[in-house]
């Protein structure tokens, strides 16, 4: 298949087009930057997604493709907010427009650990009612909604992944998310790690590699209900992660800042429905922690 991924830079979308090429797939990575060489299998192209004229050339002959840009987060979408709404939203839904001129199926990544705001049950299946408690979550659920109305109304078949947390390779917690990624790294530094309220905020964090693996599985879902949670549907609390990382480096030392308006209590995602599309087996909190303390002490090393 040829395959556009928006955001192809980023976090899960350079793993996920790394991943696609293994399997053999045709990658076009869109970016605002080419930072990357081609290689056989992925092209590396630059580009504004606010501007038609510089991602348009890219749509016609693709077969899928995954939107993986947001420009706000959690932690500053109640500042940035008004961005979301007249920027990413419209884009987005100009994309779904696009999807019925040029005959592609997108897979939006939105966001399992916001849609869904305060649950009293957990873990939380799909058809929860989403009550998202920052502008983050509802730019995703507003989009959402209206790529939904779009399958209904004109027969598109745009499926939506709901990720949870992901941690492992690439990530940069300086964007504003990924506990892992920061404590991890604030303890190979030897620096505190910083907790924003007092380390019970539990959420659902899954290894990069299995988020790859559910979001190809998306790639020939042909039933009619399009929302997936994308998670290891397993609860961990920023103090659990701190009792992981004590075993593979012993002399941390954590910060309690306030705790944050922006962040639910607890988040576990049911993940029984993409398992039925995806048979592959998600690592266990502590064996994905070592896995990615590992790759990063390689890379200090070298
Ligand atoms: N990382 C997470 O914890 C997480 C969890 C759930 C959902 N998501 C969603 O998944 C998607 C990808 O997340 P990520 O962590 O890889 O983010 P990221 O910030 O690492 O990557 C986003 C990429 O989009 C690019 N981009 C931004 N504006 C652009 C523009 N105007 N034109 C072209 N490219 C542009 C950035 O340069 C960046 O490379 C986002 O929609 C995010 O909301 C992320």
């Amino acid at each position: 298949m040829r395959i556009l991924i928006l955001g192809g830079n980023g976090f899960i979308g350079k793993n996920l087009g790394c991943y696609l090429t293994r399997k053999g797939h045709m990658v076009i990575s869109f970016d605002l930057e080419k930072k990357y060489d081609d290689t056989e299998h992925i092209k590396y192209v630059q580009g504004n997604f606010f501007k038609d004229e510089d991602f348009i050339p890219y749509l016609k002959n693709v077969d899928i493709v995954y939107h993986a840009i947001s420009t706000i987060n959690p932690g500053n979408s109640n500042d940035k907010y008004m961005q979301g709404y007249m920027c990413d939203f419209l884009q987005s839904i100009k994309l779904s427009d696009y999807s019925r001129e040029y005959n592609f199926r997108i897979i939006y990544l939105s966001s399992g650990g916001t849609v869904y705001g305060y649950q009293e049950k957990l873990p939380i299946k799909e058809d929860a009612l989403s009550t998202p408690i920052n502008h983050y979550g509802n730019l995703k659920l507003c989009i959402e909604n209206t790529y939904r109305t779009f399958n209904k109304q004109f027969g598109t078949d745009i499926v939506i992944a709901r990720i949870a947390n992901p941690y492992g390779p690439g990530q940069d917690y300086s964007k504003g998310v990924g506990f892992i990624d920061a404590a991890l790294k604030r303890a190979i530094r030897h620096e505190p790690i910083e907790i924003w309220g007092d380390g019970l905020v539990i959420r659902d964090y899954i290894y990069i590699n299995d988020v790859c693996h559910m979001l190809y599985s998306l790639i020939d879902y042909q039933g009619a209900d399009p929302v997936f949670n994308i998670s290891a549907n397993c609860g961990s609390s920023q103090n659990d992660i701190i009792n992981i990382l004590r075993n593979l480096v012993p002399d941390i030392s954590v910060k309690y800042l306030p705790a944050r308006p922006v962040d639910v209590p607890a988040i576990i995602l049911d993940n029984s429905k993409i398992n039925m599309l995806c048979k592959e087996r998600c690592l266990e909190i502590d064996e994905g922690i070592e896995i990615y303390y590992n790759y990063l002490i390689k890379r200090e090393i070298n």
